[in-house]
């Protein structure tokens, strides 16, 4: 039977009817129409589903919705200032790291929650931070190379 409740995303308030069961990914992908966060393992182990739960992150595959009623959710696209990249999303491609995009998102969440808590982090630092995204592609240099470029420019 489903639920109604409302969820917080990106500062928009969206009314759904939710299975008591239904993850926090699924719900915004689903119901909310966000489809930034992505859906890798489904087990807590990739990190691409991550998204920030009162600026902290969660990886929403593994969070009810409905424990996320009166939090603020913050995914992949709250990241940027309307149609304007934000810089971490600027650095990312300007250091490469980003090469097929899967993992892109939850590590611009995961990024952005350590800058706002760290906001001059060493590399080993940013490399703990984002121990829980995995990546197939990059290797993680570019990653960590543009986490520290941005917090270098601030
Ligand atoms: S899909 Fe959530 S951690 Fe992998
Ligand atoms: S860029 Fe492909 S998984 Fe990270």
């Amino acid at each position: 039977m489903k639920v109604a409740a409302t969820l917080r995303v990106n500062g928009v308030t969206y009314p759904v009817e939710l299975e008591p069961g239904t993850s926090l990914l699924d719900a915004v992908r689903d119901d909310v129409g966000l489809t930034g966060s992505k859906e890798g393992c489904d087990d807590s182990e990739c990190g691409a589903c991550m998204m920030l739960l009162d600026g902290k992150p969660v990886n929403s595959c593994s969070y009810l919705a409905l424990q996320a009623e009166g939090s603020e959710v913050t995914t992949v696209e709250g990241l940027a200032n309307g149609q304007e990249l934000s810089p971490l999303q600027s650095a990312f491609l300007e250091h490469g790291g980003v090469q097929c995009g899967f993992c892109t998102p939850g590590m611009l969440i995961s990024a952005t929650a350590l800058l706002a808590e760290s906001p001059s982090p060493t590399g080993d630092e940013v490399r703990i931070a984002l121990s829980g995204n995995l990546c197939r592609c990059t290797g993680y240099d570019g990653i960590v190379t543009a986490v520290l470029a941005v917090a270098g420019a601030r």
